[in-house]
């Protein structure tokens, strides 16, 4: 055995490291939770390359003091704890006193702070160690700026996912954190193109809208429960508005994003048996309680917390949440405010987006981020001057020599766009393209059985009856759903249309703008090939959101809605199973085509009974319901107790 030494103190830095910060998203983090410990009202995230090449985390918060810049990157060195006592009182994001430390071991670090009315401080620190420090501009806040992340530690750059996949990450904890803190301006952008801006304006309702677009938002309610230790409160998607994965729940204790499975099961007890199997709510859970009940420090990352009192609270979130929904059937929605009309015209539209408070995407690139907008913040302000200073001893970003990935503009040669995922995903899907004569494994679209179809004799009409058309072959009599069968008739007619080479489209004289919440955008964004295979082009209109200026016929009724269907069923795909997704969007589109009965002349019924012989399965509609029955000769027969 080798002799055993203490090891130096940059190979302890990078070993904690290790533990803190494991991509992108942990610097980001670390850095939003240190300007909102620093009382910041404003933050900035700038990241170019998914923060693979640099991230800039500015804010307007109190400042380090120059004699004091030294020990922030020191680790086990904190303004936030004092004491063991203080160590079980946590009231900060932080107290461990390593994130800087942990940062500036594993990349370059330029740090540019100040503290009201006293000149600035601008210090560099890479691989571990200081590298320099001179006085600069005067402006309340701290400004961040990681470059080269992991520059040393090549192996953890190994373990690093696609930039796509690193960016979803940051943009997922940064949407956490602003829902924990809507009442800091917060806003994200990845090499210029902005993805997350709130208000700021203390509203989570707002908060909520910014994150997962006003659609959304517009379909979730609010909560409230309190009991003596805890309050809890929030917003909750109703029932019927789901998602595939449980990622859309949102656990914030004292505003710190926690995982917690026990209190996310709580949650989905409080809808009980409204949610079906592998359906998740979308959900902002806010916790309130005495710091004291709560034990920080127990997880690096401190994204797992230890809670006295877990059950009682367990039980406070689910009697919330259910008495919300039961409250809920026909509340209107807590997003009146934030509603426009429906039928709003792309004008309209447009004025939303750019009125409510989110994003201006047609920043140029390279212009300087302002940070303080309409109020006086004499502050943090990446004017034009922080920016020289930094250009004095940094490449400015666009001199790089190194290749820009625009998450929203694949290319085609970049190889992280299509990954072997992806491209399994879109071989899944062209295998299940419609009208394929394999049984469909699903469980709900009905399986397209050749041999009952063709089992099908040829139905003499002979009259109809409230809902069912009366028919009779050989002396078998047959009652058909009308109802059913017009679904089925219709299923079939949309899948043809959608499976055609080409695809009939309408023009829409207004077109429609569509927006998602970031993630989603980003989701669908990737998938926009298979989506046009289907007649719907939806073409990038910047502010998360897609224009469409035609549709393809198979979809009727509002069209806007349709789509929004159609694309949420997308964002709710189920990878795992083998899901045919375009026949589950037919089957929904002939359910809306074919609401309910009408009348209907006896011609119109013989055709219906002659069509029905051609399809896949004139037994089962789209959604597996009945569409007709049979009562042979012989149990007729039997059931007049003809047969002695
Ligand atoms: N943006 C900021 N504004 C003002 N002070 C800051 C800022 N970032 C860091 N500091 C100061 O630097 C210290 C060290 O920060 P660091 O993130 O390393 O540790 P911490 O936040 O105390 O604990 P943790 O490791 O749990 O994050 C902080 O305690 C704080 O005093
Ligand atoms: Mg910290």
């Amino acid at each position: 055995m080798a002799k055993i030494h203490e090891l130096s103190e940059n190979l302890t830095n990078q070993i904690a490291a290790g533990e803190v910060i494991e991509r992108p998203a942990s610097v980001v983090k670390e850095l939003v939770e240190n300007s909102i410990d620093a009382g910041a009202t404003r933050i900035r995230i700038d990241v170019v390359d998914a923060g693979l090449k640099q991230i800039v985390v500015q804010d307007n918060g109190s400042g380090i003091e120059r004699d004091q810049v030294d020990l922030a990157f020191t680790r086990h060195a904190t303004s936030k704890i004092n004491n063991e006592r203080d160590l079980f009182n946590v009231s900060t994001l932080g107290f461990r006193g390593e994130a800087l430390a942990s940062i500036s071991a594993v990349a370059h670090v330029e740090i540019l702070t100040s503290v009201e009315g006293k000149i600035g401080t601008r210090a560099d620190f890479s691989g571990g160690s200081k590298k320099g420090q001179e006085d600069a501009a005067a402006r309340k806040g701290t400004q961040i700026t990681v470059k080269d992340l992991f520059f040393n530690t090549p192996a953890r750059l190994k373990y690093l996912r696609s930039p796509r996949t690193e960016m979803m990450k940051i943009v997922d904890i940064v949407n956490r954190i602003a829902l924990g803190y809507p009442q800091i301006a917060i806003t994200l952008s990845n090499t210029g193109k902005v993805l997350l801006r709130t208000p700021g304006n203390g509203k989570l309702q707002q908060t909520v809208a910014n994150v997962y677009g006003r659609h959304i938002a517009e379909k979730m309610m609010s909560f409230e429960k309190e009991d003596s230790d805890f309050k809890v409160s929030g917003f909750l998607s109703k029932p019927e508005l789901t998602r595939s994965t449980r990622n859309y729940i949102s656990i914030l204790l004292n505003g710190r994003y926690i995982r917690n499975f026990k209190l996310a099961t709580a949650i989905m007890d409080g809808y009980g048996s409204k949610l079906t199997a592998r359906h998740y709510p979308i959900a902002i859970v806010a916790i309130h309680v005495d710091p004291l009940l709560v034990d920080v420090n127990v997880h690096p990352t401190k994204q797992e917390v230890r809670l006295s009192k877990e059950k009682e609270l367990s039980r406070l979130i689910t009697s919330a949440i259910s008495d919300a929904l039961l409250d809920n059937v026909e509340q209107t929605s807590a997003f009146e405010n934030l509603t426009t009309n429906r039928k709003d015209s792309l004008v309209d539209q447009l004025k939303f987006n750019l009125n409510r408070d989110v994003v201006n995407t047609k920043r140029e690139k390279d212009e300087v981020p302002e940070v303080h907008e309409e109020d006086n913040v004499t502050a943090l302000t990446a004017t034009k001057k922080s920016k020289e200073i930094g250009e004095q001893k940094h490449e400015p970003i666009k001199k790089s020599v190194h290749k820009y990935i625009d998450l929203n503009k694949p290319q085609e040669n970049d190889k992280y766009v299509i990954t072997p995922t992806w491209q399994e995903n879109v071989e899944k899907q062209t295998q299940l393209t419609p009208f394929n004569t394999e049984k469909s494994s699903s469980e709900v679209i009905s399986s397209g059985d050749e041999t009952l179809a063709n089992n099908l004799p040829a139905l003499k009409y002979v009259g109809q009856m409230s809902a069912y058309i009366i028919a009779e072959n050989d002396g078998d009599l047959f009652l058909v759903d009308q109802v059913a069968a017009r679904r089925r008739l219709a299923f079939e007619k949309i899948r043809k249309a959608m499976n055609a080479k080409k695809i009939v489209q309408q023009g829409l004289l207004t077109p429609i703008v569509l927006e998602f919440g970031n993630l989603d955008f980003l989701q669908i964004k990737n998938k926009l090939d298979e989506i046009k295979n289907i007649g719907i082009y939806l073409e990038d209109f910047g502010q998360d959101s897609f224009i469409v200026r035609s549709y393809p016929t198979w979809i009727n009724g509002d069209i806007e809605e349709s789509l929004r269907r159609i694309l949420d069923s997308y964002l709710n795909l189920d990878h795992s199973k083998n899901t045919n997704l375009f026949a589950r969007i037919a089957a929904g589109q002939a359910k809306k085509e074919i609401s309910g009965r009408i009348k209907i002349s006896a011609a119109e019924c013989i055709e219906i009974l002659n069509n029905l012989r051609q399809t896949a399965d004139p037994y089962h509609d789209a959604d597996g319901r009945l569409v007709l029955v049979r009562m042979s000769q012989n149990e007729l027969r039997k059931m007049f107790k003809k047969d002695e």
